[in-house]
């Protein structure tokens, strides 16, 4: 059986689940993949950190090279966040044709076109299931189940740190940073956590939903953003009172004007489907004018959960790997569509 190399950038949180996961899986993987996925190298900062992981210590490198550039390498993971220096390793990765798989937004927000371009013109393929909503298989189905739908709107909860901290200040009364740092033992947040809970994390997502869904190219910058850390318990019990819940929501839809595209909190009724999503769930409801209304729901972050995408992406890489049909994704045309500014948006 034909045999693909991995080079993990990254052992944190993710890297562990992804690390598992093919360890603990690898027969089933095998056997549905037809080629086995071996581990090769991995990239950390500190090889000496205790990772409650039993990882062969020679596996372990502080140079980035010994990964990107390890000749038994087919597919290269990032798995390490932040913009420098992942941005850099993922343009070597692609450079060198490698397949490329990334958890990282806040790359893809800011230099999603650059990396697409640099696969597409080096022949291979940018894979980033992970990066919005976890495990819930949000960019398979708007890449390929929704294609054929002109997307109308999209509205989700697709940060699950906020939505933790939300739940448990709802349910509990907890205090807003006790409930953060619950989030953050559990490796739901950012490494900076101002970037959920002031709604920036949200931002990336939705800009990367938001250019699948609508052809274009909406990078976070342009993206308003509002995050809960003005959210009082006072606030959470008067919605309650009156039979709402109180939700960070990220919006997409397309209008006459242009895209809009935002990320605030906002009041859900009890009744709505989305008043349900507790604790670190994700959902994201999608409009198509085919399809109607359908909504996906699931973990929106964690180290299973999260690995969970990052490993398909694997498979789906490794796949075109096995019949020689690298770079089959770099062929979207896109066409920049203006975003309307938030004071002239319509409510949801
Ligand atoms: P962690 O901070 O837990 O892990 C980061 C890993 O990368 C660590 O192993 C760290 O090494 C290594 N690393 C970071 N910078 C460097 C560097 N400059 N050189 C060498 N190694 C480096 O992050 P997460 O696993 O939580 O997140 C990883 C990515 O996945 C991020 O882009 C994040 O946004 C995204 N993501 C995270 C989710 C989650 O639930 N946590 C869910 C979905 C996406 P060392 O261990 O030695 O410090
Ligand atoms: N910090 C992110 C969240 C991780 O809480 O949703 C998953 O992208």
């Amino acid at each position: 059986m034909r045999s693909f190399g991995i080079g993990l950038l990254g052992l944190g949180t993710v890297g562990r689940g992804v690390y598992r996961v093919l360890q603990e899986n690898g027969e089933i993987i095998a056997s549905r993949l037809g080629a086995r996925l071996e581990v090769v190298k991995i990239l950390v900062r500190d090889p000496k950190k205790d990772r409650g992981l039993a990882v062969p210590p020679e596996l372990l490198t502080t140079d980035p090279q010994e990964v990107i550039s390890h000749p038994a390498v087919d597919i290269v993971v990032e798995v390490m966040g932040g913009v420098e220096p992942a941005r850099r390793y993922v343009l070597q990765a692609l450079e060198q044709g490698k397949m490329v798989v990334t958890a990282n937004k806040d790359l893809l927000a800011l230099h999603g076109r650059e990396l697409f371009d640099v696969a597409s013109a080096a022949r291979t393929d940018l894979f980033f299931e992970a990066s919005v909503a976890g495990g819930i298989p949000i960019i398979k189905i708007l890449k390929e189940s929704l294609a054929a739908n002109r997307i109308r709107e999209i509205i989700g909860i697709i940060n699950g740190t906020t939505n933790y901290i939300l739940t448990r200040m709802s349910e509990e009364g907890l205090d807003f940073a006790l409930a953060l740092s619950e989030a953050q033992k559990h490796g739901y947040a950012e490494a900076d956590p101002r970037a959920d809970i002031e709604g920036l994390d949200a931002a990336r997502k939705i800009a990367i939903l938001a250019s699948i869904a609508f052809n274009s190219r909406v990078t976070f910058p342009e993206v308003y953003a509002e995050g809960i850390s003005r959210i009082e318990p006072a606030d959470i019990k008067y919605a309650r009172e009156l039979g709402y819940t109180i939700k960070l929501l990220a919006l997409a839809r397309e209008t006459e004007k242009g895209l809009e595209v935002r990320v605030h909190p906002a009041l859900v009724s009890f009744k709505h489907p989305l008043a349900s999503v507790r604790d670190v769930f994700n959902a994201v409801f999608v409009r198509g004018d085919a399809v109607g209304e359908t909504m996906f729901y699931g973990r929106g972050a964690g180290e299973l959960p999260t690995a969970s995408a990052v490993v398909g992406d694997i498979m789906t890489a490794a796949r075109q790997l096995l019949h020689g049909v690298k770079g089959m994704w770099g062929c979207t045309c896109f066409e920049q569509k203006p975003l309307v500014p938030v004071e002239e948006t319509e409510s949801c």
